[in-house]
């Protein structure tokens, strides 16, 4: 059973204690924690491996080539991706970015139109804000209704009236914890498209680490994940482009030096034809893309199915358990979508407690053990479309339990009994 003691002591940091208390760690959408089998694949890298990649004949540098080639095909092929559509980033953030230079920098032009929405994280936001004002292109922002859900007529009018090339959205949101319909939306999208494709790009950084996500079944044209968020190390993640894009040039590579060259004269520089060769610039992080196959190969061990099941489980055992509270307001959805459907919210819940500031609730959380995360979790044109100064947000991983939830409840239920 995920949450279960046995899974919990595969986290090492979880048996620390903080404020003389068991840490009860509910912040993973902003980082999850890493299980010893990722932390001994980094340092056995380090201690036996280490060598540049691609670049020597000797043993050392061949074992790390072999090393760094079988973990990239092992991440490629957990999202359902083959091993040349995988850019390998620092984060979702870079990813989005590579996009940015290596898409929309060669493919837009002033009038186009991006869409996004109001419920993206910063980085799906301020990154098109930025190539708006570069490319000339119009950005177009899509609103949500009371319980935090995409406004698909919106969407579906902004499409059939603007030149739109590119929708950039988010799959679940890290605030609302809301499950973007992605099929409703390609559907609306290939109802609406012209003789320039409209491109999709699915922000995944909280999709990728709480359900099975297969790339060419989703059937987008770029999907986005940090590794961080999915029990891997810290500053690496990954860009998935669909492999037409790549072959065809529409896509163009937007790192450049050693690794993605064929050949280089003072007159001209050949890029390598091999695509994932073109798309790695520079010496690549192999210890953290080592982590992140290891945590790829943990997730699968548990089936991304189960984990899915076990995440909305939490969510719904939170939202009863809050909704008790008086004083706490759960922001997102509560309910399901449509009568008869599950509740399209995953990851995590947030909430804003009408009598103590969320910055309070978060401190006072924090002396009962319990970390949380407070503030506006990089969604400020959401939080300020809703008018709110701050939310709390508990968010879940594999390790998490429903008495990870029961403390963050007695711990509410102190701060009630203070802020009255
Ligand atoms: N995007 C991260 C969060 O939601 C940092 O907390």
């Amino acid at each position: 059973m995920l949450g279960s003691q046995m899974i919990k002591s595969q986290f090492p940091i979880l048996s620390r204690r903080v404020n003389d208390k068991p840490l009860v760690y509910l912040d993973n959408a902003a980082t999850s924690q890493k299980p010893q089998v990722v932390i001994d694949a980094i340092s056995n890298y380090y201690t036996q491996h280490n060598s540049n990649v691609h670049r020597g004949v000797h043993r050392l540098s061949d074992e790390s080539t072999r090393v760094f080639e079988e973990s990239r095909n092992s991440i490629a092929s957990f999202f359902g991706a083959e091993s040349e559509e995988l850019i390998v980033t620092r984060n979702a953030t870079e990813a989005i970015n590579g996009v940015a230079y290596g898409w929309a920098a060669q493919n837009l032009q002033a009038g186009d139109v991006i869409v996004t929405s109001l419920m993206e994280h910063h980085a799906n936001f301020v990154v098109w804000q930025e190539v708006a004002k570069r490319t000339g292109a119009k950005l177009e922002f899509v609103g949500v209704d009371d319980q935090g859900r995409l406004k698909l007529d919106e969407l579906r009018q902004k499409l059939e009236t603007s030149p739109v090339k590119l929708v950039a959205l988010v799959h679940v949101s890290n605030t609302t914890g809301t499950v973007n319909p992605i099929k409703k939306i390609k559907k609306i999208i290939a109802n609406n498209q012209k003789e320039t494709p409209i491109r999709l790009l699915l922000d995944g950084a909280q999709s990728a680490p709480h359900m099975p996500i297969n790339f060419k079944q989703l059937d987008v044209d770029f999907y986005v994940f940090s590794g961080h968020k999915m029990l891997a190390p810290m500053g690496v993640g990954g860009l998935l482009v669909k492999k037409e894009l790549l072959e065809s040039g529409e896509m163009k590579p937007w790192l450049f030096g050693g690794g993605m060259i064929f050949s280089v004269l003072p007159e001209a520089t050949e890029y390598n034809p091999d695509l994932v060769e073109r798309f790695t610039a520079g010496t690549p992080d192999v210890a953290s893309i080592v982590g992140l196959a290891a945590a790829c190969e943990y997730l699968k061990t548990l089936e991304m199915r189960k984990v899915e099941q076990h995440d909305r489980e939490l969510v719904l055992y939170a939202i009863e358990k809050l909704s008790r509270i008086p004083e706490v307001k759960i922001i997102g959805p509560v309910t399901p979508a449509q009568a008869g459907q599950s509740l399209d919210r995953l990851g995590s819940v947030a909430f804003i407690h009408q009598t103590a500031h969320a910055h309070d609730v978060s401190q006072i959380l924090d002396s009962e053990g319990v970390a949380v995360r407070s503030g506006h979790h990089c969604t400020m044109p959401l939080h300020t479309h809703f008018g709110w100064q701050a939310t709390t947000r508990a968010s879940f991983s594999v390790y998490s339990s429903k008495t990870d939830v029961d403390a963050l409840v007695k711990g509410l239920e102190k701060i009630s009994q203070v802020f009255k």
